[in-house]
């Protein structure tokens, strides 16, 4: 049974009423099920089975330190992209030792810092990327271990903006040079090339673009091995979709076992799988809760002005994505079509367009499927304060992330009034 679900007419996380916990904390709030991370996270663990194997929650999706520690006491590993998702593995007891670092733009200090942690392995984008870490591996006496991003090529039929295995996309490397570069490892004293990757894009609701790209990638990495250059792991990054409307992913059963049954197709399942997941481990697991400011008729249109904006959850403004919304408590009705908007001063900041909803001015909403890339990608634009995060656990919530106040909107500034 979902996490989320109505008991009698009143929305329950696992346990506890929304509007309990909104009446507690205040909306807007995102809120987060326990129980639906863990079960994600165990879902990889089982269908994975025997098989050598390290799922690296990719942070981007939701760095929450709550959530980071739950996975990191599961035994979960994580995959940053930059140095500020490093430090917050690190408050939340996550293991350097089980961490990779993805990324184009890797600077010299966040080099250094994993390094000094001692990360499982970097994940290198370009030539440029690696003469750089090479350099300051040697400058700090160590070896950096590496795996290449190559870039497959293939069509991952998700949005464009989150598709990343075009070459014409600015992520990893082309195979054929990538294959050069692994040819030529003795030309980096301070590098071992320890595995692959690679991640297509994100939202992946179908199995064949993973196929595809798994049999341009593990066939080089066989190639690889009979010249006698044995990588350790493969990893093949996040991707894999989840149901927002009415789409229909793979299960995280089936993704896996696709991907095992490509690795022995090759002759690879002694090779340590990695995988990547973001959205697939934390996107069904939250949800986004507003309150219904005003309720606005305008020459036929309706508008539930809700406030929560674009700034707390972009992803509808950013890549016209549909998100659920449902009431916090169903009412008897009339049901009416609405726009439901946020009131940032954007005609984007809108959360869903023509939703038959039975609500008043005053009821709370929630936006469901939020746990990934929402709180992750949220600003302050507006000058609004980021919302609360609560963690449900059962019959118990907690808030694990206070409200921003409005001295932490203007901490730092300063004002400078030159002479008149
Ligand atoms: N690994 C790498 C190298 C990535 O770039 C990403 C996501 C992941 C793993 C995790 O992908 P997932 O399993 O979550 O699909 N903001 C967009 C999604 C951006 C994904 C960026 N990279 C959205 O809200 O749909």
């Amino acid at each position: 049974m979902s996490a989320f679900d109505y008991r009698d007419d009143r929305l329950f996380v696992e346990g506890v009423a929304l509007a309990e916990i909104v009446d507690a904390v205040g909306s807007p709030c995102y809120v987060y099920s326990r129980r639906t991370l863990v079960e994600a996270y165990r879902a990889f663990v089982e269908a994975l089975g025997d098989q050598p194997s390290l799922v690296c929650y990719a942070v981007k999706a939701n760095g929450n330190l709550a959530l980071l520690a739950t996975l990191a006491d599961l035994g979960a590993g994580f995959d940053i992209v930059s140095q500020g998702e490093l430090e917050r593995v690190l408050a939340a007891g996550g293991d350097p030792a089980r961490t990779v670092f993805s990324g184009v733009g890797k600077t010299e200090a966040e080099m250094r810092r994993a390094l000094e942690v001692g990360i499982r392995c970097f994940n290198v984008e370009s030539m440029a990327e690696l003469a750089r870490l090479d350099q300051v591996a040697g400058a700090l006496g160590v070896r950096a271990p590496v795996s290449l991003r190559v870039n497959p090529d293939v069509d991952a039929k998700t949005h464009p903006y989150i598709a990343t295995g075009l070459k014409e996309n600015k992520f990893g490397i082309a195979l054929p040079e990538a294959m050069a570069c692994y040819a030529r490892a003795r030309d980096y004293p301070h590098l071992a090339f320890i595995g692959m990757d690679c991640h297509i894009g994100s939202q992946l609701t179908d199995l064949r673009p993973f196929a595809d790209a798994l049999d341009r990638v593990l066939p080089e990495i066989v190639r690889l091995r009979r010249a006698g250059l044995a990588l350790a792991h493969v990893d093949v990054g996040g991707g894999l979709g989840i149901r927002y409307r009415d789409e229909r992913p793979p299960t995280i059963g089936a993704y896996v076992a696709l991907v095992l049954d490509r690795l022995s197709s090759y002759g690879l399942e002694d090779s340590e799988l990695i995988l990547e997941p973001g959205r697939a481990l934390v996107g069904a697991a939250g949800l986004l809760a507003t309150r219904v400011e005003y309720i606005k008729d305008a020459d036929g249109k309706r508008f539930a002005i809700v406030d929560a904006g674009m700034n707390d959850l972009i992803r509808p403004a950013l890549y016209g994505a549909w998100q659920n919304v449902i009431p916090a408590r169903r009412r008897p009705g009339p049901v009416r079509e609405y726009d439901v908007v946020g009131p940032v001063c954007e005609s984007a900041d809108v959360f869903g367009r023509g939703r038959s909803l039975a609500i008043e001015p005053g009821d709370v909403l929630a936006i469901a499927d939020a746990g990934a890339y929402g709180s992750a990608m949220g600003s302050q634009y507006n000058a609004r304060p980021r919302p609360a995060e609560v963690l449900v656990d059962g019959a118990r919530f907690h808030v694990v992330r206070e409200r921003e106040t409005y001295d932490d909107l203007m901490r730092g500034e300063r004002v400078v009034r030159g002479g008149l």
